[in-house]
């Protein structure tokens, strides 16, 4: 009896320590959840977030983060705005309590735009020493990018196109990779090849099947070399062809069913009855 006492205790306790968000934990909210698409100091798969805090409203980045596709949909022209010059990329949505977002948004606030020009900038740069990527890292990432990978997860052709000469074309389910060095740079890459962000991926890359260092590395030269040498022009992947493509694969799934109710058909229930009638006669 006593004992139980105890845990409800310790329950409740762990609970009210639970939700006294601290300003300090909006540092720890930030690494866990957003860092893998943005930067303070650099683009990234979403925008630099240095001086956000200043630019938009409280109560706009509240919503913003908890659903900006709520935002994106009732029409607000900043998100709407912010949405396009990211070409559609969807940013995930956030149960946060109103604590975790008040510390969030106070670790931003404290990357003003002023911190943007001077230390954030040079400190970011010189974390990061440039990659190195030599011709046999680009041959190998472009074997890997079209194969299973040796953890078993599934090939980045499976979802993913580039358009690059020796490489098969590839699936049409998530953005086309072509120039995404160029959008994302390399590090853009290593972070989310390293954690996806996106549920297709993570789940694909998940645990077990987590990639290599040196998958990630051959795969991002090999994105980094496509980017080089592949036209502008050359991008598949855009609104109309996935439309074209989800349409062409209505179809034959269409002609599936056709033909497997056209054999039906042929050698129906009535044949078997006929046979079968006859035979009782
Ligand atoms: C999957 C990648 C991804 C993750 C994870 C992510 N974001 Fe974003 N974020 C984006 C993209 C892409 C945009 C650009 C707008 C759009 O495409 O909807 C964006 C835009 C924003 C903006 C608007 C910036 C502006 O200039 O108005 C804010 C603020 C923001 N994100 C905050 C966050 C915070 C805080 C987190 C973590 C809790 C986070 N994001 C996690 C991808 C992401
Ligand atoms: C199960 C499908 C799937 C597989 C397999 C997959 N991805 Fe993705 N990937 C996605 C989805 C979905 C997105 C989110 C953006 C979109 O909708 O295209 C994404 C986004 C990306 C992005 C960010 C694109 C951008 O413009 O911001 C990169 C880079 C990327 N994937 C690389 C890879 C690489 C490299 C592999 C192979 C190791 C891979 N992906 C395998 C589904 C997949």
């Amino acid at each position: 009896m006593k004992s139980w006492k105890m845990m409800c205790w310790a329950v409740a306790a762990a609970l009210i320590i639970g939700t006294g968000v601290s300003a300090q934990d909006g540092a720890e909210i930030f690494k866990k959840n957003c860092t893998a698409c943005h930067k303070i100091g650099a683009r990234l798969v979403g925008p630099d977030l240095t001086g956000v805090t200043e630019k938009r409203s409280d109560e706009w980045l509240r919503k913003f983060i908890r659903s900006s596709s709520s935002l994106i949909k009732a029409g607000d022209p900043d998100a709407v705005a912010i949405f396009n010059e990211f070409n559609g990329t969807p940013m995930l949505e956030f149960q946060f309590s109103d604590a975790e977002l008040t510390a969030v948004l106070g670790y931003l606030s404290g990357f003003g735009a002023q911190a943007a020009k001077t230390d954030t900038a040079a400190a970011a740069k010189a974390a990061e020493p440039a990659l190195v990527f030599t011709d046999a890292d680009v041959e190998q990432g472009r074997a890997i990018f079209q194969h299973s990978m040796s953890a078993g997860g599934p090939a980045c052709v499976t979802c993913h196109n580039v358009s690059d000469a020796g490489l098969i074309p590839g699936g049409l389910l998530a953005k086309d990779l072509t120039h995404v060095a160029g959008r994302i740079g390399d590090q853009g890459i290593v972070g989310i090849l390293g954690a996806p962000p996106f549920p297709a991926m993570a789940a694909a890359y998940n645990g077990s099947a987590a990639l290599t260092e040196k998958e990630v590395h051959a795969i991002t030269a090999f994105l980094v070399h496509a980017d080089k040498n592949t036209a502008a022009t050359a991008e598949v992947g855009g609104k109309n062809t996935m439309l074209i493509w989800g349409f062409g694969g209505l179809v034959v799934i269409l002609l599936g069913v056709a033909l497997t109710w056209a054999r039906r058909l042929k050698r129906s229930v009535r044949h078997d009855i006929d046979a079968r009638q006859l035979r009782t006669i």
